[in-house]
């Protein structure tokens, strides 16, 4: 069941499209960002509120590696795996921050702060190798200044 608040910033988005569903992956993000991810009975929530059946929302959802089927920690570490990051140094700085996280690719720590996951290309290649951790880029890293940034994030 969807808040008052997650359906007031849904109508909010929905007023922006000529079509009540075509504001699903903005329903999407707002209550993912309310929420944290996006469970199956929230995704049911919205596609009922959109007008729109679970399964084509899923479809959706799935595709866009910002929006969060399973539960993530309060960071989100999204590393770039694409061809200039992988050629300057994807390795040594994937490496780096599951050592300095204690996880793999793809997990979460045990105090729900960090998930490590691989995003495609950042679009700053000129800067790479780079890192968004939630909002924020990162770039230029090495293995000094990635634990640095983990630290003070
Ligand atoms: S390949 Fe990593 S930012 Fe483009």
């Amino acid at each position: 069941m969807l808040s008052a608040e997650e359906k007031s910033e849904i109508d909010h988005e929905i007023t922006k499209f000529p079509v009540r569903r075509s504001a699903c992956l903005e329903a999407l993000a707002v209550v993912q960002r309310h929420r944290g991810w996006v469970s199956d009975d929230t995704l049911k929530a919205v596609a009922d509120y959109v007008g729109m059946s679970a399964t084509e929302l899923d479809g959706i959802a799935t595709f866009y590696n910002l929006i969060y089927r399973k539960p993530v920690g309060k960071k989100v570490v999204r590393i770039c795996d694409s061809v200039s990051c992988f050629i300057m140094g994807y390795d040594k700085i994937r490496s780096k921050i599951e050592q300095e996280l204690g996880i793999q690719l793809g997990q979460t720590t045990p105090d729900q702060e960090f998930t490590l996951l691989p995003t495609p290309c950042l679009g700053t290649c000129d800067h790479a190798p780079a890192l968004m951790i939630n909002d924020s880029l990162h770039r230029d890293l090495n293995e000094d200044n990635v634990a640095q940034i983990l630290r003070h994030e």
